[in-house]
This record gives C-alpha cells, structure tokens and sequence, in this order.
C-alpha cells in the first residue's frame, strides 16, 4: 500500500521520501512531534494539539514556516491522501540542515514532516482484562513537558516492558511516585478520586489527559492531582490514557494485582463517557 507523507514543502510517496543526513533531528534529535487521531475524518481536539506542537517549538527555540492555519491544512490534506479512514497523523519538525555542530550559528529553515497511519484500537480483551505495566526509575530528561522527538529513554523503557510481556512501562521519580509511561499519562483511583500527577517538567500536559480529567468531573467524579503511589491505601484501579488508546485500566503492575485484576468500574465508564465525548465532538 503507498502512503504519502508530507516533506519539506511536498507530498511524496514515502518509500521515496529522504531526509538529510545532516538533519538536526537525524544528528541531535533536535525536534519536537505530535500524534493525532482522527476518527472518519473528525480530528480529536486539533486545535489543542496544534497549540501544544506550537508550545514545543518554542520550548526549543524553532519557528516553524508554516502558518497555523497552514498547518492545519497540511494535515488534513495528509489525511486525505492516505488510504485510513481511522489515523494517526504525526507531525515531526526539526531545526533543520546543518554541518553537524551542537552551536548553531546560521539561520536554517525548520524539518516539517507529516505523516498518516491506521490508528491501532486496543482490543476487546485488553479492555476487560486491563493492560499490565512495569515501572522503572526515571531516565527521561528534565522537560518532559516538551514533546521532544529525543526518545531514547522511552523506546528502552517500551523494550524493557515488552521483554517482560507487559504493555507499558512507567517511570518513577525518586520518591517512587508514579510520573506517566513511555507514551501515556497514568491515574489511579483512590478513594474513588482520580489521582494524577500535576503538571510539571516530568510529565506530557497530554491532549487525553486533559479530556480525560474534564470528563470526570463532568461526571461528578473528584480529581485531585498530586504524586501518587502504587502501595496508598484505598487505591482500587490504575489507568493509562494517550490518543493512540484513549483511556485504558491497567490492571497488573510489576507483577502486583490491582483491585480486582481486570478493568474497574470507574476505568470502564470513563472510557465509556470519553468515547461519547469524541463521539460529540464529531456531530
Ligand atoms: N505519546 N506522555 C508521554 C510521554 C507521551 O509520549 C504521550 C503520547 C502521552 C499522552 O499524550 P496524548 O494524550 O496527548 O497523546 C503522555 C504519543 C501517542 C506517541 O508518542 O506516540
């Protein structure tokens, strides 16, 4: 099947498409991305994914060519030239070319690539059973609020959780907080709160996330967002949310059984309510 990407300024097949090897995304991973889903051709929450790639590039000091209004038709027509009708489009821009050197003194014009994917959905099983996780002390950098494409500790983090049969793995801070995984944000449900770790330089202010915790307060559910972890008493459910999953219970970390062992109730209607949500936000 051909897919298409966007690359600097064109569309191409992506078996054709290249990058510089001088690329600072390719030397430095000096970058930032997004993923987005898109349902049937209905973005979930683009605008807010825009503003958080748009947040990034500022973190890191890129100033991307495009308009945001440009932006956002580059991604739509990438959805269209690809055959899913359920995708995830993933917008990656770099510092651009240049002889390879750490300072950079010249004006470069920014990396801007944009791709399209089915977007996988977990299955029925997971959902009632509940994915597993490991957790492991934290590797990552100190701005994990920026989404940075310097993944490293992530793809070793998702190794180390595969070798061990789990699904994710999440880190840790000193403390023994839980933090969020390699590509999710994590909650539990203590005391029939949710319980998440606040905002700051070691977590993804994720899109999901932000749903997620608007929906169950809509919901009438407490959320309080402080460090939590895995021994509090009265913690009954772990979750995970990201836009690839939307939200999913974990249901077995580091071996241990949470709650029950399978999906918990407030797991499953939150799912429930934040899969009527997207199904609002598409009329
Ligand atoms: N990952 N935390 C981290 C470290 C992430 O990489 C992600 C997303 C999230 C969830 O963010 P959101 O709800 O906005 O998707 C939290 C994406 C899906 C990825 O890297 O593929």
């Amino acid at each position: 099947m051909q897919l298409t990407a966007w690359v600097n300024g064109r569309f191409l097949p992506l078996d054709e498409s290249t990058i510089h090897i001088e690329d600072r995304g390719f030397q430095f991973a000096d970058g930032v991305y997004e993923v987005i889903a898109c349902f049937g051709g209905k973005f979930l929450e683009l605008d807010a994914h825009v503003d958080r790639l748009q947040r990034s590039c500022e973190g890191i000091g890129i100033r991307l060519l495009k308009s945001r209004p440009e932006l956002i038709e580059l991604i739509h027509e990438t959805y269209r030239r690809n055959p899913f009708d359920h995708a995830m489009i993933y917008v990656q821009a770099t510092r651009g070319v240049a002889p390879r050197s750490h300072l950079i003194t010249q004006a470069v014009e920014p990396t801007l690539v944009i791709t399209s994917r089915e977007l996988p959905f977990p299955s029925s099983e997971k959902l009632s059973a509940g994915a597993s996780a490991i957790t492991l002390p934290d590797i990552r950098w100190k701005r994990c609020d920026i989404k940075s494409i310097a993944l490293l500790a992530s793809v070793i983090g998702k190794q180390e959780a595969a070798r061990q049969n789990v699904d994710e793995a999440f880190w840790l801070d000193d403390e023994g907080h839980l933090l969020e995984g390699c590509a999710t944000n994590c909650f539990a449900v203590i005391n029939g709160d949710i319980v998440t770790h606040p905002l700051d330089h070691q977590v993804l202010g994720g899109i999901t996330r932000y749903l997620a915790l608007k929906v169950a307060r809509e919901h009438g559910i407490t959320v309080v967002e402080r460090p939590w972890k895995l021994d509090e008493p009265g913690l009954t459910e772990c979750l995970m949310s990201s836009t690839t999953n939307a939200v999913v219970a974990v249901s077995h970390i580091d071996k241990i059984t949470i709650g029950d062992g399978k999906a918990g109730p407030v797991s499953l209607k939150l799912r429930q309510w934040m899969l009527d949500e997207f199904e609002a936000m598409k009329q």
